[in-house]
């Protein structure tokens, strides 16, 4: 958008010892994503914008990451962890194809903006060589200190160098820091380690800039999003942060809530008009929400597509690979997973429904269950158009019910229910009413059997 081409190096490479895991820091998910995926979604994209996450040694699960959410992005390791500007040069190949401007941020920082980082990319342009990011810190402790002299960035102090009087200043590097792409690597082969932890400070950078007379300055954020991820309470803490950006965002796109603090949102969650969503829903990640659709209460609903004025639970939930057609219904106690449920299909009450596709206006009744694992293998369910399955009703799968066929309740079926169509020509109690026409119609345009 500015015009310039940019490279947004991210630093990955951190253990994270304090989160007391396994997993390595940056793949903690935050509002359904990694830590590492929100950094890289507020980073520059499109056209001349690259990417390159700088990870651990064997830690091919956070390139790997990397990876999926920036196909683009240069995944390089830095062997040894000598410090944030070391970090940086690992990504040297990047910074020498040479980009208008270099952007650094952490990868445990996830609620940073893109807009932030645009505005970073302004003084670039006027002539500065390098921006950093600052915050008045609450409590200042253990962050690099800005030094500042007539609205210029003179250094930063990081806490163990820093004197008595230096360390009461409240203004702190968030971390973040932009250069100027023609003088990056120059500055950065200069920072030496020279320091009480002998590391090679990124935040030397400054004082080196100034030193070669070229132009540092700062520009200030909230404290809120420039929140590194260290513990287990920060990472609860920013989940806090994200969702109240998430669910301010999707009122402010016409989501009716009642009870928005109730409800928990994936930044990845899209919606369309005029939807509902009740008190006590959880939406993780993956999630379309089409118009006049209807979440009801204590729904929980992972990677799935619901259509158009679908209704959902209360007490529903969906996992990865549902997809509800238009007008569809999902009732109290269902739970769907690789489903596809075309329009108008009904499944109102404790019931599973998995590997399934189940056809125009069909309707499942209470306590159905498609058994699609043999204890080896899982096997599909067809349900055709129309179709009525009597309560309380056991699918065998591989197990395909026909097309306006009629499943008797406590039924076990365990082979093919052959598509009733000559009940379904004469428009018999096997087709509910509404569904009867529609039926008919797709047989006229030679759709007679379901996928
Ligand atoms: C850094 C800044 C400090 C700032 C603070 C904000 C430096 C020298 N100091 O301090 O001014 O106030 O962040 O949170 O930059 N990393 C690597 N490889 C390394 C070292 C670090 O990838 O060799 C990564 C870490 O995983 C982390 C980030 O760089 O994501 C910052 O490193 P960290 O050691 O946490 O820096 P701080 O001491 O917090
Ligand atoms: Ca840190």
């Amino acid at each position: 958008m500015t015009g310039r081409t940019s490279l947004t190096i991210v630093l990955a490479a951190g253990e994270g010892t304090r989160m007391r895991s396994s997993i390595p820091k940056v793949l903690h998910q935050v509002a359904g994503g990694s830590l590492l995926s929100h950094v890289l979604a507020a980073a520059p994209s499109g056209e001349g914008a690259g990417v390159a996450v700088v990870i651990g040694p064997q830690r091919e699960d956070v390139g790997a990451e990397a990876k999926r959410v920036r196909p683009d992005a240069a995944i390089v390791v830095q062997a040894e962890r000598l410090g944030t500007a070391h970090a940086v040069l690992a990504a040297r190949e990047a910074i020498e194809r040479g980009a208008d401007d270099v952007l650094v941020v952490f990868g445990d920082t996830p609620l940073i903006s893109a807009a932030t980082l645009a505005r970073m990319q302004e003084p670039l342009k006027a002539g500065a060589a390098v921006v950093v990011l600052g915050f008045r810190a609450a409590d200042p402790t253990g962050y690099g200190r800005l030094l500042t002299k007539n609205g210029e960035l003179v250094a930063i102090r990081e806490q163990n160098d820093a004197s008595a009087a230096e360390r009461l200043i409240d203004l702190c590097n968030a971390g973040v820091m932009a250069f100027d792409g023609r003088t990056a690597l120059q500055i950065l082969d200069a920072i030496g380690n020279a320091n009480s932890k002998s590391e090679y400070y990124l935040t030397d950078a400054v004082g080196i800039a100034r030193d070669k007379g070229l132009r540092a300055v700062t520009i200030e954020t909230s404290e809120d999003e420039v929140r590194g991820i260290n513990t287990k309470a920060q990472l609860a803490e920013a989940e806090a942060v994200l969702q109240t950006r998430l669910r301010q965002a999707a009122l402010e796109a016409g989501v009716t809530m009642t009870a928005p603090e109730s409800v928990y949102l994936s930044a990845d969650t899209s919606f369309g008009k005029d939807v509902t969503i009740e008190p006590f829903v959880v939406i993780g990640p993956g999630v379309t929400i089409a118009d006049g659709a209807v979440i009801h209460s204590f729904s929980h609903i992972v990677e799935a597509t619901i259509g158009k004025k679908a209704s959902v639970g209360p007490y529903a939930r969906l996992r990865p690979g549902t997809s509800l057609g238009e007008g569809a219904k999902i009732g109290n106690f269902v739970e769907t997973k690789n489903a596809v449920l075309d329009a108008g299909a009904k499944v109102n009450h404790l019931t599973y429904i998995g590997d399934a596709h189940v056809g125009v206006g069909a309707n499942i009744g209470a306590g159905t269950i498609t058994c699609n694992y043999d204890g080896f293998k899982k096997h599909r369910t067809v349900i055709g158009a129309g179709a009525f399955v009597g309560s309380n009703s056991s699918l065998v799968a591989p197990v395909r019910i026909g097309a306006g066929a009629y499943v008797g309740s406590g039924s076990v079926i365990t082979k093919d229910v052959a598509d009733d169509a000559l009940a379904v020509e004469r428009g018999e109690q096997t087709m509910r009413p509404g569904w009867a026409k529609r039926f008919r119609d797709m047989k006229a345009r030679g759709k007679s059997k379901p996928a």
